[in-house]
């Protein structure tokens, strides 16, 4: 897929495992999108609740998907997400939403309509997408797969941080759970499950620091984008 123009660069992972920062980051180093497509499952999840959708109204369902723009836009540096234009990147991240996005992604119907999204907004390339089947589902012939681990100790550590900056506060053992339950519902459900493509470049950041990950992902691009094309 490379060539002239930008690579797309999948970042795939488990929840807190860092890939939206990387990705964010890796994206403002080599002039790139970032398409934080989590943020995309929790904005549909998040109107989904607000308009008191079920997910078996199947018309009201497929009439929201139709009519929703979700977007991402930067603002002093950081990324926020609109809902048919609408800031709401702190709201996608409450503990309602968080719940109730777990039975809205493993719905084929949204899941089949944000990988739409998805897939035109990388087309062109010059994108790093983050999410669990973009090496996978999304972007199977992406130019770079990472595929981001840490331990759940540390990712919980990272999220009960996050949360506490947003003034929500939970007990370190509150969060792991909470992330050893999504990391199962994530892996075995049974669409786009969450698993490692078998190209892709695994990168445990449990002892990393946001500076270090950065660094490898853009040392793994850089070197493609050095390769000659062959024919
Ligand atoms: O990365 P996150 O925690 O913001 O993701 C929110 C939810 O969306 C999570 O339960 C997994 C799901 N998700 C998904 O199924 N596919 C993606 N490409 C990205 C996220």
């Amino acid at each position: 897929m490379a060539g002239t123009r930008g690579l797309v660069i999948a970042v795939d992972g488990p929840a807190s495992s860092g890939k939206s920062t990387t990705a964010r980051l890796v994206a403002q180093r080599l002039g790139y999108m970032h398409v934080d497509t989590g943020a995309m499952y929790r904005a549909v999840a998040l109107k989904m609740l607000r308009d008191g959708i079920e997910l078996t109204d199947n018309d009201r369902v497929m009439k929201l998907l139709r009519s929703t723009e979700v977007s991402q836009i930067e603002k002093d540096s950081q990324a926020r997400i609109l809902l048919d234009g609408e800031d709401v990147t702190d709201e996608i991240r409450s503990p309602e939403v968080s719940l109730w996005v777990g039975p809205v992604s493993e719905d084929y119907r949204v899941r089949e309509h944000l990988v739409e999204w998805q897939r035109r907004l990388g087309r062109q390339g010059g994108v790093v997408l983050d999410g669990r089947d973009i090496g996978t589902v999304v972007f199977p012939d992406a130019d770079l797969k990472i595929f981001m681990k840490a331990d759940v100790r540390t990712r919980a550590k990272r999220r009960r941080k996050e949360m506490m900056g947003r003034g929500i506060v939970q007990t370190l053992e509150e969060v792991e759970s909470a992330i050893e339950t999504r990391d199962t519902r994530d892996s075995s459900r049974e669409h786009s499950p969450l698993r490692k493509a078998d190209d892709a470049i695994e990168l445990d950041t449990t002892h990393l620091t946001i500076g270090d990950q950065v660094q490898r992902v853009l040392e793994l691009a850089k070197k493609i984008l050095a390769t000659p094309l062959t024919e």
